[in-house]
Order: C-alpha cells, then sequence, then structure tokens
C-alpha cells in the first residue's frame, strides 16, 4: 500500500517537475520552482517588488530566471542585457504577456465598454469581422493599458516626486529659484528656449527619473521568437522583464545611487549638463520605448520652472514631511503629501513694481 503510494507520487512529482530544458544551451540562471507553484514561496515577501527582484541579483546575478506557476520568467538588472532586449532584438522581444480575461456582465472601467462594443458590432454585424480581428480583446487591452500608463498619471506623479525631493532638499529649491531669476527674471513665463540655461532644474528632472522611475520594471515585453540574452538562450514565449530600478541603482554606475543627488548630472564646474552613465533609461529604449518622452520632459520643465518662479514650496505647518516610500502601481506613484504653496515675495515684488 504506502509503497504504491509512493510510487505515485514519485511518479507524479516525476511528470510535474519543471524538466531541465536542452542540454547544450546555457540558460540564465534560475531560481529554485516546485511544481504548479514555481518560484513563489522562493520570492522574498514585503518591500518593494523591484527591490526585492534587484537584491537577488546579488546572487543570482545581472540575468535570471523564476517561474510562474508553468510560465518562465527572465530578469534583466544590466544595462547592457536591457539594450540588448530593447533596442538590438527589439522586435524579437516585442510581445506582450497574456492579458487575463475580463468578465463581459461587468462594465466598470472603459477598457470594458470598448471591448463590449466591439463584441456587440461582431455580432450585429458579419461585415465588422474584419475590424474585429483588428481589435482583437488583447490589442485593445495591451493598448489602453499602455496610453493609461504611459499618458495619464505619469508626468503628474513625476511633478509629485519632484515637489516632494524639492521639500526634502530646500537648499536645492532655492538654487533653482535663483537660476529662473537670473535667466528668466518675473518679467515672462519660463519657456522651452530656457532649458538649457536652467541646468539645476533640469538635473534635478533627471534625477528625479533615476531614483524614482515611473515604471520600475518597464512593461513586460515576450520573446517572440527563440532568441538569446548575453550569452544566454531565450525559448520563445518566454516573458522578460527589465528592471529598470536595478540600472539605476547600481553601485558600479552610480555612487551612492540611494542618495538624491542632481549635481551627478551636472559637469565637475557645474555648468553644464552632463550623462553620467549608460545604466539609465527613464523612457525606456527601442521600439516599445515611451512614445511621449519629448511631450514629458519639456511638460515636466515647463510646469517646474513656472512653478518656482512665482510660488515657494514649504513644508506644511504640521511639519509633515513627504514619505519617499513610493508606492507602486501601474506607475510607481507617492504616497499622497501636503504642501504648503507661497507666493515668492520676489515675485510679488515684482509684480507690484511692474504695475506702477
Ligand atoms: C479566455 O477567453 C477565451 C475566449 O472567450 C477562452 O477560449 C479561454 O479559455 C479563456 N481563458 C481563460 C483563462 O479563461
Ligand atoms: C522664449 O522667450 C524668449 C524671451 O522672450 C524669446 O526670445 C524666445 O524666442 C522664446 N522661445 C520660445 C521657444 O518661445
Amino acid at each position: 500500500m504506502w509503497e504504491l503510494l509512493a510510487f505515485l507520487l514519485f511518479t507524479l512529482a516525476y511528470f510535474l517537475w519543471p524538466k531541465p530544458k536542452c542540454i547544450s544551451a546555457k540558460y540564465p540562471k534560475s531560481l529554485p520552482s516546485l511544481p504548479l507553484v514555481g518560484s513563489l514561496p522562493f520570492l522574498p515577501r514585503g518591500g518593494h517588488q523591484h527591490v526585492n527582484f534587484f537584491k537577488l541579483q546579488e546572487k543570482y546575478g545581472p540575468i535570471y530566471s523564476l517561474r510562474m506557476g508553468t510560465k518562465t520568467t527572465v530578469m534583466v538588472g544590466h544595462h547592457q542585457l536591457a539594450k540588448e532586449v530593447l533596442v538590438k532584438k527589439g522586435k524579437e522581444f516585442s510581445g506582450r504577456p497574456q492579458v487575463e480575461n475580463f468578465s463581459s456582465d461587468s462594465i466598470t472601467s472603459l477598457l470594458d465598454v470598448l471591448i463590449q462594443a466591439r463584441m456587440n458590432s461582431g455580432n450585429n454585424n458579419a461585415a465588422s469581422d474584419r475590424d474585429a480581428k483588428l481589435l482583437s480583446d488583447k490589442h485593445i487591452l495591451t493598448t489602453i493599458g499602455d496610453i493609461f500608463g504611459a499618458g495619464v498619471e505619469t508626468t503628474t506623479s513625476v511633478v509629485k516626486w519632484t515637489v516632494a525631493f524639492l521639500l526634502h532638499n530646500p537648499q536645492l529649491q532655492k538654487k533653482i529659484q535663483e537660476e529662473i531669476d537670473q535667466n528668466v527674471g518675473f518679467g515672462r513665463t519660463p519657456n522651452m528656449s530656457d532649458r538649457n540655461q536652467l541646468i539645476w532644474l533640469e538635473a534635478t528632472i533627471r534625477e528625479v527619473l533615476r531614483i524614482r522611475p515611473v515604471a520600475p520594471t518597464l512593461i513586460p515585453h515576450k520573446a517572440i521568437v527563440d532568441s538569446s540574452i548575453g550569452e544566454f538562450a531565450i525559448d520563445k514565449g518566454t516573458s522578460v522583464i527589465i528592471n529598470l530600478w536595478a540600472l539605476h541603482h547600481n553601485e558600479k554606475e552610480w555612487h551612492r545611487p540611494d542618495q538624491f543627488m542632481p549635481e551627478r548630472f551636472l559637469d565637475p564646474t557645474k555648468s553644464q549638463l552632463i550623462s553620467p552613465s549608460l545604466s539609465y533609461l527613464p523612457f525606456g529604449a527601442g521600439p516599445r520605448s515611451c512614445l511621449g518622452e519629448i511631450l514629458a520632459r519639456q511638460e515636466l520643465f515647463l510646469f517646474m520652472a513656472w512653478l518656482l518662479q512665482r510660488f515657494d514650496l514649504e513644508v506644511p505647518d504640521d511639519g509633515q514631511m513627504p514619505s519617499l516610500e513610493g508606492n507602486p502601481k501601474l506607475v510607481f506613484l507617492i504616497e499622497p503629501f501636503k504642501v504648503k504653496i507661497k507666493v515668492r515675495q520676489a515675485w510679488r515684488e515684482a509684480q507690484a513694481e511692474s504695475s506702477t
């Protein structure tokens, strides 16, 4: 009886155990995994996922794999490998992992409405078959996900992070305001031509995008053909996640990466913007990079310049500082915080003068 049970268990384990792949190909080092649950029991709990995945690099190296159920996911945490995935082999890794099925009787979001609309048109009209194919559920989900993830929430999120870091660094705020006063003054609104002069503001925005990237793990990719990353084989269908957090916090690339230091984007004489490291991809790269990058950078610059020209950002009266911990949702959001916004004395005086 017991022998039979043991035999059955053994057989079951044999068939369910993840199989080693083709011996000759070299695959990224893998986290341990169990049947059915994959690597889940071996993932650190608590804290932010992107930080946990970064810490796992100490043991597994800059590229490693883990299993989610029966699916393999490869984590990439080095800029050279990341660029291989995003740029050099962008097409080979242009897939998106499968999106979940949704329930058609719960129209709760714009997504659902759109998909429902497509379903209805498909039911009522045979001629729309072609459109229905063009607008597959997956395509809609992916596209809308991209639009929402990329456009609406991101810029405001970066503005909030920037304000929070300025509250923590009042000297920096002063420096940026002096720069605005000297180069723009109070007689006009800052415009794009000022971007080359307001280097402390530009460096600050770059540093915010480094230390708190909008999408710390970017949007997942999937190999649509058998491919490779570095020296490692990657099978078709493998999900690939670029851990931007790892790139932006690599100690070999960034001096004290956990410190907020906009000056790292300035030359030693603090008179010029520089690109201190290649390990910096705040908007991703390659064919799937952020289409709104240029617009987003312009918006951020103009909004912050306009804000700091007219207002002082201060810690509220209760003395509560914003937490810089963050909350990784679709976008890496900062927790809501209070800020006291006062019209600048210098701005007020200048306005009074010009109106007399
Ligand atoms: C998702 O929906 C498709 C078509 O309605 C169906 O064939 C498939 O089994 C569903 N998958 C899951 C995981 O529910
Ligand atoms: C910005 O303002 C300055 C001063 O008014 C002006 O000379 C310059 O052409 C403006 N640049 C843009 C891009 O509007």
